[in-house]
């Protein structure tokens, strides 16, 4: 068995949990609204059409904010297509995703909808066949109370109070060839600029995210960042980071040490921006929006097909993922949160049925993927501050990343409560962590382990299905003890310790 240490020290404290670190994303993409969020006729739906099922859900997710309508898709949006009556809604063509769009959904129902789950709505606008007018015609129509044309045409369409919408993405990974659109830095970076003058002419309050690097591996990563914000500097709030990854080459241990990247993505994207920051001689600090990330399997969409018909709603990127997943996508979480002094808010991409927690039959049962359970676990227990903590623990050799440490953790704590995240990454042995608790919260005194729950299987590719939707489920972990405080933690596993004073 491996053994490991760890030291949770209040001292360590890096930042408050940002309640926006547990946002996800809704595009109009595949399966996400249509028979995602929404299905009507189906036996669990609301007057409005929205599925009860998936808002169950995303509330038992604890899901803070959803980014909205996209994703690649938006920038090829044209926002007035999805308000209004219904049957004057025009059918487009969605060439993001080689689908057609009714726009049965648009941004009234999105955010009737995000009202109804909890969620803050976050937007983002179209700089790819758009610009500057289309940008603030739509705010107008979202944040203006009342009395100019598009304001009145919001209340007209029955949304008589203001949408309110404070966070806004000033489109979309305008870094990738594949985007419609598609600009180099300087040219994003000026259309940004412009875009976001504007808008704070309509709202100085609004908080925007600049488009940053759709990967670290993107040829222009860092350089993007640089000339982007260069433009935007004192016009934007974040930048955005966006980061999927797969298992390659069976790679499980290097797939499990996936976080490593992610690590470097934030620090590299935040000395570029604080360089920036130095160099224009402000003292403003920008903030990282990691506004898609996730486990996708992308190879396998790369390797497909294209598509030559023009589908509705048609079931695309619908990864099944098993165990190996959930726990690289649990040390992904615990990236996020270690960041949180400059990660201002995340989505995990997406919600429903495309590389989602929550999947969806037509018609029928919606249940939860073996993603689901990291994310709500930090979703509920991640409060107060976070806390820095560095195991002292066994190391393993990856292609990739070179030798990573076999754990990963991160600490929160408040008055009545500490937690520790921790991933055992290693893919064959089980580890023995002893825990130095340190004087526990503001008052002290002797620790304990209140409880601890573990999210494993002896089949690291075992997956729920909606004929088994609990097979990868998060269960008690009772082999804890004390005097000294330990626990063991089984192979590819997500574990969450609760800790209380004794
Ligand atoms: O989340 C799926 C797609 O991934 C999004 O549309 C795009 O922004 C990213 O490339």
């Amino acid at each position: 068995m491996l053994q490991a240490q760890l030291t949770i020290d209040p001292a360590h404290r890096v930042a408050p949990v940002r309640r926006r670190t547990f946002g996800t994303f809704v595009e109009h993409l595949g399966r996400c609204v249509y028979t995602g969020i929404y299905e009507p006729g189906h036996p669990t739906v609301d007057e409005e059409g929205f599925r009860g099922d998936v808002l169950a859900l995303t509330r038992e997710l604890g899901v803070t904010t959803v980014r909205y309508p996209g994703g690649n898709f938006v920038s090829g949006y044209r926002w007035e297509d999805g308000v209004g009556p219904r049957e004057r809604r025009p059918r487009r063509l969605d060439l993001a995703w080689h689908s057609t769009e009714t726009n049965e959904i648009g941004l009234d129902e999105f955010v009737r909808w995000s009202r109804l789950a909890g969620l803050e709505p976050m937007m983002a606008v179209n700089l790819g066949t758009r610009g500057v007018q289309e940008a603030v015609d739509l705010l107008e129509y979202c944040n203006i109370p009342s009395g100019t044309a598009l304001s009145d045409l919001r209340i007209a369409n029955g949304a008589k109070e203001p949408h309110d919408i404070r966070m806004w993405c000033l489109g979309n990974e305008m870094d990738g060839p594949w985007q419609i659109g598609h600009k180099t830095a300087r040219e994003y970076g000026r259309l940004a600029a412009e875009t976001a003058r504007a808008m704070r002419m309509v709202d100085p309050g609004l908080e925007l995210v600049a488009c940053g690097s759709s990967g670290s591996s993107m040829p222009t990563f860092g350089a993007w960042e640089a000339t982007v914000l260069e433009e935007t500097y004192d016009l934007v709030d974040h930048i955005s980071c966006h980061a999927y990854y797969e298992e390659k080459d069976g790679d499980l241990g290097g797939f499990l040490a996936c976080a490593t990247d992610m690590e470097h993505f934030i620090s590299t994207v935040v000395s570029t921006a604080d360089q920036v920051g130095a160099r224009l001689g402000s003292r403003k600090k920008i903030s990282v929006s990691f506004d898609e990330w996730n486990v996708w399997y992308m190879s396998r969409v790369q390797a497909a097909a294209p598509r030559q018909d023009w589908p509705v709603a048609p079931p695309l990127l619908e990864d099944h993922y098993h165990l190996a997943d959930a726990v690289a996508f649990g040390s992904l979480l615990i990236t996020l949160l270690r960041h949180s002094d400059r990660v201002a808010a995340a989505c995990l991409a997406q919600l429903v049925n495309v590389i989602a927690p929550i999947m969806t039959e037509p018609g029928g049962r919606a249940w939860r993927q073996t993603t689901f359970h990291p994310f709500a676990q930090a979703a509920r227990h991640a409060k107060g501050d976070v806390v820095r903590v560095e195991p002292v623990c066994p190391t393993y050799g990856t292609a990739e990343f070179g030798e990573v440490p076999v754990l990963h953790a991160v600490a929160t704590q408040d008055d009545a409560d500490t937690t520790l995240f921790v991933v055992n990454r290693s893919t064959a042995e089980p580890l023995e962590l002893e825990l130095d608790a340190g004087p526990l919260g503001a008052g002290g005194g002797a620790v304990r382990i209140a409880e601890a729950t573990t999210l494993t299987d002896e089949d690291m590719y075992a997956r729920n299905t909606a004929d088994d939707p609990d097979r990868v489920v998060p269960r008690p972990n009772t082999s804890h003890r004390s005097d000294p405080l330990r626990i063991v933690l089984p192979p590819v596993s997500w574990n969450v310790i609760r800790l209380s004073r004794a």
